[in-house]
């Protein structure tokens, strides 16, 4: 009975989105990670599909089940993502980049487990940077495509929250940036999601906070608007 509820205003739109978090191997049994589980992302390609669109889902070890309608590839590192999604993204209308994505990987992956006998007190971990997949995507994006950003920040003054997700939306040339607060407890992991996501030019679009579902929602309805 809700689905009739649902708009269909997505129908015909190809949408990829990214989910989850990059991990990349220090060793066999190691990795290094971050606490993303995937869920803003994941509802956001529910809610995409419910709407309508076709979807491709790029999850990065996702911590929760996906629907079996949604079309899932599945990746672990930051490398393996960046292909997947430049792969994905040559026939997409909407690139959304959820994914947590590790911004340095080890320079080596050593083959076999890294032991403490061979170390002592004291580990040096050698990162090199990974590519910026968003920064990518902007730079090649196709006219008329429309590439979406997330940005994961621990400041908690809302006005520097705000300078800083201008400076990202400029330096990634993203078309908007759904820039949220992170931190111990907020954020990754949680039910819920507080969002404020800014166009190109570093305005407010919108504010929206609620379960990941609603928030997933309002971020699909500016994309959605015509002109979008
Ligand atoms: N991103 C990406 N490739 C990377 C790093 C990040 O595509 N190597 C994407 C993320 O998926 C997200 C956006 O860029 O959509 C912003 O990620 P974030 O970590 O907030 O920004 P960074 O540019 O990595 O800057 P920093 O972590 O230094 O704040
Ligand atoms: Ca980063």
């Amino acid at each position: 009975a809700l689905a009739v509820l649902v708009p269909k205003d997505l129908v015909g739109r190809r949408i990829v989105v990214s989910a989850g978090g990059t991990r990349e191997a220090l060793d066999p049994v190691r990795y290094l990670g971050n606490r993303s589980s995937g869920r803003q992302g994941v509802a956001i390609a529910i809610a995409a599909a419910a709407r309508g669109a076709d979807v491709t889902l790029i999850g990065a070890n996702l911590e929760i089940d996906v629907p079996s309608s949604i079309h899932v590839l599945h990746v672990v590192s930051t490398l393996e993502l960046a292909a997947a999604v430049e792969l994905a993204a040559r026939d997409a209308d909407v690139v959304i980049m959820a994914a947590a994505v590790a911004d340095y990987r080890p320079e080596r992956v050593a083959e076999s487990k890294i032991k403490k006998d061979e170390h002592g007190d004291r580990l040096t971990l050698e990162l090199v940077r990974n590519p910026d997949i968003l920064a990518t995507l902007g730079e090649s994006r196709r006219p008329g495509q429309v590439i979406v950003g997330f940005a994961a920040e621990t400041e908690t003054d809302r006005d520097r929250l705000l300078d800083l997700g201008r400076a990202k939306v400029a330096r990634k040339r993203s078309d908007f940036l759904v820039v949220n607060r992170v931190g111990w407890n907020e954020g990754f992991a949680t039910e819920g999601n507080t969002v404020i996501v800014l166009d190109g030019r570093g305005d407010i679009v919108i504010e929206a906070s609620g379960s990941k579902a609603s928030v997933a929602g309002r971020i699909l309805d500016v994309l959605a608007r015509p002109g979008a």
